[in-house]
Order: C-alpha cells, then structure tokens, then sequence
C-alpha cells in the first residue's frame, strides 16, 4: 500500500461493514450476475447431488438467483450488513447463512457436505496473505462431496500490471457515479482499489486491500489441498482462457477416491 501521506483523509469504512446497503449499486457488476449463475447450474448438472455453498455470500447477489432455480444454496459471510442486505430481499430468509471468516475451519456438519463450494466477484483476492488463501482451499477441499467442485474468479497478475494507476469509472446508478483507481504492490502481492464516490452530493472514499496470486500458483495450492484442475476459462461466460485474457474462472475437483 502507498505510505498515506498526512494530508490524506482515511478511508472509510470497509465497504461490507459502511456501505452494505449501496453494494449492489456500487460494487457489483453492472452485468455478469446472469453469466455467473449460468455457468453454476451447468456445473451443478456434472457432480454428486447436493447444496452449493457461497464464500462470501454477501447481499445475495448470485446465490438468491442459483436458489431460484430450485437449488439449495448456503452461504458463509463476515458482514452482518451485507447479510442483512440479502435478508430483505425475496427468499433471503429461506437460505442457511453462518457469519464467520469462510477461510476457517468448517463446523462439525460441514466436511463432505457439498456439491459445488464457489467465491465470485474478487472475493478470494481478499484474503491478504498467501496463508490464508491455502487456508481457505483447504477448507473448501474439506467441505466437499467426492466429486465435488471449488470455482473461483481471479485477475490475472500480468492485466492488473497494465492498468494499475489508471482511474476508471465503474459504475453510475442514477446521479451519482463510482471511480475506481488501483494501484499494485509486488511486494505483498497485493493490488489496492481506491473507489471514489459521488453520494448524493457527498464525496466518499473507499479502499479494498487484495492479493494477486498466479494461475500457477493457485493450482499449486489446490494441490496441496488435494484438489485438482478441471476446467479455466477466460470468465464467467465460458470464454476460452487466453494469452489476452484478463480473468479467469478456475474450476478445481475433490477427485472420487481411486479417481
Ligand atoms: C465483493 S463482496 C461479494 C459478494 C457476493 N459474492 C457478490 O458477488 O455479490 C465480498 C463479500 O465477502 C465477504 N468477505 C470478505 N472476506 C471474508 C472472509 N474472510 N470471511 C467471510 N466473508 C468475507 C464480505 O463481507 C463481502 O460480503
């Protein structure tokens, strides 16, 4: 992270506990959700029966669209704001969700209980340190079904080097309007989104601390947690993964014992 200068007014609060209530206008995509739930259902038709469950289930985005298919969906998440945001919404009452860090150990009913455990929209990238990203592929690896799958989406290392320090609008609901600046830090690894924030006449900051990791090095740990590579692509719409591409959607499997 840049040494703050004293003239720097602090970031406020972490999105998921002071902005809750803004999240899907401000954070999530502006489109994708559709893609993201596609692509889910196709997977949940090739592995064991059994419940999905979303890290970072936050307002409901993804998984309250996954339930509307008739699917049980659970969910892990550290913000009661983001939780309660989901609960106002049509079915949020009905999806089983624990407030706690999705990289810890899972509950005593939990090992070998799903079918398809996934973490979207940059969420992983939030783990700051590479001990808790393997943490959190172990865990997941534990969680699974023999058979079953671990999604996540990541930024690719090298595109995040290519725009760091550019300022980018990224969304606009109505009047007010959301800009992103990142910069990236080799050092930790990690890449810090700056969002700057017109709200209702107000000027808001907003600061996201992520880690990069590699393809490579995310198999690596997938490995180490008995997992291994079925399927990346170059997003949630099925892209093929490519030289040019930006992100990718990895797909790791629980292989069946003897498999
Ligand atoms: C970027 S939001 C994504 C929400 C949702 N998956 C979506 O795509 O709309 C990330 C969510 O993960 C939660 N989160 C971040 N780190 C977490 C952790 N270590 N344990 C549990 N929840 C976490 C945040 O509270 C937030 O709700």
């Amino acid at each position: 992270m840049p040494p703050a200068s004293p003239q720097d007014p602090p970031p406020e609060a972490s999105y998921a506990q002071g902005f809750a209530d803004r999240y899907d206008d401000w954070f999530a995509p502006a489109r994708g959700t559709d893609a993201t739930v596609a692509f889910l259902l196709s997977l949940a038709k090739e592995v064991p029966p059994g419940p999905l469950l979303e890290l970072g289930i936050g307002t409901g985005r993804i998984a309250l669209a996954v339930a509307a298919h008739g699917l049980t969906v659970h969910g892990i998440d550290s913000s009661p704001q983001m939780v309660a945001q989901l609960r106002a919404k049509p079915g949020g009452h009905d999806l089983p969700v624990d407030i706690g860090d999705f990289a810890a150990p899972p509950t005593e009913q939990e090992p070998g209980r799903y079918a398809v455990v996934y973490i979207a929209n940059g969420t992983f990238a939030e783990l700051t340190t590479q001990a808790e990203q393997l943490a959190c592929f172990q865990h997941a690896a534990q969680r699974l079904l023999p058979g079953g799958l671990f999604v996540l989406d990541a930024h690719l290392p090298e595109a995040l080097a290519t725009v760091s320090g550019g300022t980018m609008p990224v969304n606009a609901p109505g009047p007010d309007f959301v800009l992103r600046t990142r910069s990236i830090h080799p050092v930790r690894q990690h890449y810090v989104s700056d969002y700057v924030i017109l709200d209702d006449g107000r000027l808001r900051h907003v600061r996201v601390t992520f880690r990069y990791a590699s393809p490579g090095e995310l198999d690596l740990m997938a490995a180490a947690a008995g997992l291994r590579l079925r399927l990346r692509t170059g997003g949630w719409s099925g892209t093929t993964f490519k030289d040019s591409s930006r992100y990718h959607v990895s797909v790791y499997e629980l292989p069946v014992q003897g498999g």
